[in-house]
């Protein structure tokens, strides 16, 4: 598989106002590969989840740009022929799915139905055959299939949203969120499943979270947005070890320090600015301690900085010296 998002452009229109809520996104993905896109909350993370299913909610739309799956350009589907995309080729596990649950339903009830509403030419039966066998594939006791949403951990419900999502087998999962409201040990586990089936099925992933630390450990490749952008893109080891934007510099430097044991104070100033007003130029340089004119009159573009895939959008890029202290 291969999936290519080209300046993908996503506003919301509240009023008169317009928020653009991804500004000019271009990343890829190839088979087997796990991309996490980390941000703070509000910087556009779930809006390109669902501009890449086109299931924006009201006011929201795409306003240009193409997303790529394997050659075919989702923005210009037809709704029908989007429906055979979503679920099938791609499908996501939402921020606070776990908790949707349908209360006067079974687990494997609920897995059975969603193969249903997606694949509408299946009988109930084989639906729910469907559903008994993702079940231990997802980690879940066969006999919990009987239990319904009350009667289990948070854990056992987020492995249910994850056995929902792969139930038809796509190419691509995205993961919004999924592990935010779980504790540590819980976490790992569904991380170290959500690994196994990458594995099993060359499953690509776009694993959403606000937590740098987690995706570092998680995925192979990482994203960071800010207000609405990709400000740099790279494998784990180019992000964690060769930043060069002044913001994921920032980002790290807040990352508590594992060998030391010693939680850092943010040391980046501020707040992200109102996508209903950006700044002009880089939504960066208000707060940037190295902005120079040129990043208050044009965005810079996203560039490639090596080989490797590795790109930033920003003019100081090749600036070494420390920046935060
Ligand atoms: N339903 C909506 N209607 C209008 N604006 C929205 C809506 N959802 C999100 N936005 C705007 O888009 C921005 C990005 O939101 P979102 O994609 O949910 O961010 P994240 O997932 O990174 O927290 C928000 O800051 C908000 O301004
Ligand atoms: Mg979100």
């Amino acid at each position: 598989m291969l999936f290519d998002i080209k300046d993908l452009q996503v506003e919301y229109t509240v009023r008169d106002s317009v928020a653009r809520a991804v500004n000019k996104v271009t990343l890829n993905l190839a088979g087997g590969e796990s991309l996490g896109l980390a941000g703070e909350s509000g910087c556009g993370k779930t809006t390109l989840g669902n501009a890449i299913l086109r299931i924006l909610p009201e006011g929201g739309q795409i306003r240009g740009g193409s997303i790529n799956l394997n050659g075919v350009d989702l923005v210009k589907l037809s709704e029908e022929k989007m429906r055979q995309v979503r679920w099938k080729e791609i499908s996501m596990v939402f921020q606070g799915a776990m908790n949707s649950f349908d209360p006067t339903m079974n687990i494997e009830n609920q897995i059975a139905e969603a193969i249903l509403i997606h694949q509408r030419d299946t009988s109930k039966e084989t639906a729910l055959e469907r559903a008994r066998e993702l079940l231990p594939l997802c980690g879940i006791n066969p006999l919990l299939g009987k239990s319904y949403p009350h009667e289990l951990s948070g854990g056992m419900k987020q492995r249910g949203c994850i056995a929902m999502a792969l139930a038809l087998q796509p190419k691509l999962l995205i993961a919004d969120e999924i592990t935010t409201a779980l504790d540590v040990m819980t976490q790992a586990q569904i991380f170290t499943l959500l690994r196994d089936m990458k594995r099993k099925f060359n499953l690509s992933m776009i694993v959403i979270s606000h937590d740098l630390a987690v995706l570092a450990k998680n995925c192979d490749r990482l994203a960071i947005m800010y207000a609405g952008h990709i400000v740099e893109i790279g494998t784990i080891q180019d992000i964690f070890d060769h930043p060069r934007h002044p913001y994921v510099k920032g980002l790290l430097f807040c990352i508590p320090n594992f060998a030391g044991g010693r939680e850092i104070i943010p040391a980046i100033k501020g707040a992200p600015p109102s996508l209903l007003a950006p700044p002009q130029g880089c939504p960066f340089h208000p707060r940037c301690p190295i902005a120079i004119p040129k990043c208050k009159t044009a965005a810079p573009q996203l560039l490639p900085v090596n080989t490797n895939n590795h790109s930033v959008a920003c003019y100081r890029k090749d600036y070494k010296d420390v920046i935060w202290k």
